[in-house]
């Protein structure tokens, strides 16, 4: 089976769901910032100092074409991801791809503190991470628009909505 992404502004609960719907259907499972610092031997905020945002996005595009080759799995991307060059088209072509679709007020709650591991959110007040997350996903919405299906991320039981999708998939 052809892999399966999930995309989604930071916070939207991709690794979270992700390794959930993992044990759930059996399939291996990656998360793209992991493969990343695995790769490279660095985290994503030293990524992020010693490359900048530009490298890091290098790095991930040649992760994503590494990934795509993969059966059977379950990958979880960076927020960023599907918006740069054509990333979200490879995916398109290359699996299934599944939007976990969140209101910001969540998203907002959800990454409150987060700043240490998220180099974009760094330093930014409650009010500024507020504004910084509305002003992201409307930039972005049009990107994570693109994915074949999407979900409410806050539904009472997304893992099981997201099996169903895998399946659904799996049998195409
Ligand atoms: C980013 C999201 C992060 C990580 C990097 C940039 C983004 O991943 O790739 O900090 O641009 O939205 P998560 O979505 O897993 O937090």
């Amino acid at each position: 089976m052809k892999p399966v992404f999930l995309i989604g502004y930071m916070g939207s609960g991709k690794s979270t769901y992700g390794k959930l719907l993992a044990d759930e259907t059996g399939l291996a499972f990656v998360d793209t910032d992991d493969y990343i610092v695995e790769r490279s031997g660095c985290s994503i905020p030293e990524l992020f100092a010693e490359k900048g945002e530009s490298g890091f996005r290098r790095m991930e595009r040649s992760c994503l074409e590494e990934l795509c080759l993969r059966r059977d799995t379950i990958i979880a991307t960076g927020g960023g991801m599907p918006c740069f060059g054509d990333n979200m088209a490879l995916m398109r072509r290359s699996g299934l791809t599944i939007y976990l679709e969140t209101p910001v007020s969540v998203l907002v709650e959800r990454l409150a503190g987060t700043g240490g591991q998220r180099p974009l959110l760094r330093g930014k007040t409650s009010g500024e991470l507020r504004q910084f997350v509305e002003r992201a996903l409307e930039e972005r919405k049009p990107f994570y628009e693109q994915a074949s299906c999407r979900v409410d991320s806050d539904c009472p039981d997304v893992v099981h909505l997201l099996a169903q999708l895998v399946r659904y998939a799996s049998q195409e």
